[in-house]
Formats: C-alpha cells, structure tokens, sequence
C-alpha cells in the first residue's frame, strides 16, 4: 500500500485546502466583528447606570441587583428636590410611599401636595417631566428597583448559553488545526466554557449578592480574551506558519 502517509496523526491547517482555510478565514472575522460589537453594545447599554461616565462594578451591580437603597420619589425628596416641600408635607409623602403608595388615597392625600409645590414643573407639557398628578406615574417612581427579573434572567441566559457556546465549539474547531503544545491548546479551548458559567452564573448571584458582579466582569473578560487569541493564533499559523521539516 503506498498511500502518501500523512504528515500528522491529527489534522493541520497544512492537511487543509485553500478553499477551506479561506472558509475559515471568512468566519472568525465575521465573529471577532461580531464580538467587538457586542461588547460596544454592552458598553453602552450598561454604562452611567450609576450616573457617572465609564463602566463600572456599579453599573453591573445596578443592572442585576438595583438600587435597593429606597425608591426614586424618596431618593429625590431626600435630596435635590428637598427644597420644593416643607418637612411635614414630605414626611407625608414618604409616609405613604412606606405604606406601599396605596393608589385608593393618592387623590386625597398626595395629590394635593404635589400639586401644591411640584407640578409647576413637573407637568407633561414641560419637556417630558414626569407628570406627578398622575398616579400611574408617581407609582413607577415608589417602585423599588430589583435589578433585572428572574424571567429576564432566564431569558438572557439561555440565549447566551446557546449563542456563546455555539460560537466557541466552532472558534475552537478551527483553533485545534493549530500546531502548539496539547496541553495548552486544551486549556485555551476548555476554559472560555468554564468562563461563560462563572460569567452567567454570577447574572444569577448578583441578582442576590452584588459582591458577584466583580466576577460577571471577570468571566466576559475571560471569555473575550480567549476568542480573541483563538481567531488571531488560528489566522496567523493557517497563513504564514511554517512547520519546521521533521
Ligand atoms: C423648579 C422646578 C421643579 C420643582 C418645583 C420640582 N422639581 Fe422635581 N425635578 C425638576 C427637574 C429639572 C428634574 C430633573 C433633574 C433632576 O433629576 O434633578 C426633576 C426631577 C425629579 C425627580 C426624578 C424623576 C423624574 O421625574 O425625572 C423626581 C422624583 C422629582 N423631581 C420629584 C419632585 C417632587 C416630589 C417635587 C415637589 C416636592 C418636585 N420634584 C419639584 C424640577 C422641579
């Protein structure tokens, strides 16, 4: 039998065809594409959660656990709208915001006070200011901020899970074709699925425990950083690595 034996025991980019390689080429810039946008995205939909520039722990702890330290209406009564209501009046406010801003008295009781001293401002017609004569939308200012739902959760989790998984079997398919030490080829390929539980799973902890989002931060570092090697090592060494002659 004199079938040309074959160079290695595994396929290398050199057992690949041009068309191939091209294939290849074509879709780890599509996804590297595809992942720096999606970290702009999350840039910028999480960023100045916690009103100051920059994304921050805060902003993630913001996004997952809210800002339980009381409601919006109390926060700005505590402060920069303090000085539009006497002590009393705002006493009665967070009065009722502690009774669970029951929509039954706000008529008799809130509206009076707001009208009083805020809706001069706070009126529709001035340029989008929340209407404080309006129930509906004084309640969405006593709410609590919980972070995101446990239904939102699972709705972001599984379609990660199934995207970012998806997309790291088919990085890392191209990426063993490459010509490096096992042991550390294994460890670059295994470990991004590793970094999206400790990534995703920490969504879920910071839900409760907001000390997690240091490590939601640290597993998309994780996960980015090896997409990242995976598609610039495979590029190189299936373009212009040459294997040393045995
Ligand atoms: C002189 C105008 C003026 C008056 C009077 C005023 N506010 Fe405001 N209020 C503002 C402006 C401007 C903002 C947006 C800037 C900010 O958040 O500080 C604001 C923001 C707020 C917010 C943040 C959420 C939102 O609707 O945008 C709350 C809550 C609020 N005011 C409550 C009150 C209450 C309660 C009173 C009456 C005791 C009051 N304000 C009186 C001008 C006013």
């Amino acid at each position: 039998m004199d079938r040309p034996q074959p160079l290695h025991k595994y396929r290398r980019y050199s057992d690949c065809s041009v068309s191939e390689k091209f294939l290849d080429t074509c879709f780890l810039l599509v996804m590297g594409v595809g992942y720096l946008l999606a970290s702009a995205y999350l840039y910028v939909s999480h960023e100045g959660l916690d009103n100051k520039p920059g994304l921050s722990v805060e902003d993630v702890v913001y996004s997952y656990y809210g800002n339980r330290s009381g409601s919006t209406l109390e926060a700005k009564l505590r402060g920069s709208m303090s000085g539009y209501i006497s002590i009393e009046e705002n006493e009665k406010v967070v009065a009722w915001i502690f009774k669970g801003s029951p929509e039954k008295t706000f008529d008799r009781e809130i509206k009076p006070i707001f009208e009083k001293n805020c809706t001069f401002c706070h009126r529709p017609e001035a340029g989008g200011m929340t209407d404080l004569s309006d129930v509906k939308a004084v309640k969405k200012l006593t709410d609590v901020d919980m972070g995101k739902s446990i239904g939102a959760l699972a709705r972001v989790s599984h379609i990660h899970l199934f995207g970012v998984g998806l997309l790291l079997f088919l990085i890392g398919k191209i990426f063993i074709l490459c010509e490096m030490p096992a042991l550390l080829k294994r460890v670059v390929v295994g470990f991004p699925f590793l970094a999206i539980f400790m990534d995703i799973g920490s969504w879920w902890l910071t839900h409760w425990l907001p000390a997690f989002a240091y490590i939601v931060i640290a597993g998309g570092a994780l996960i980015g950083l090896s997409i990242g090697f995976q598609i610039i090592v495979s590029l190189y060494q299936m373009w212009f690595y040459k294997e040393k002659e045995q």
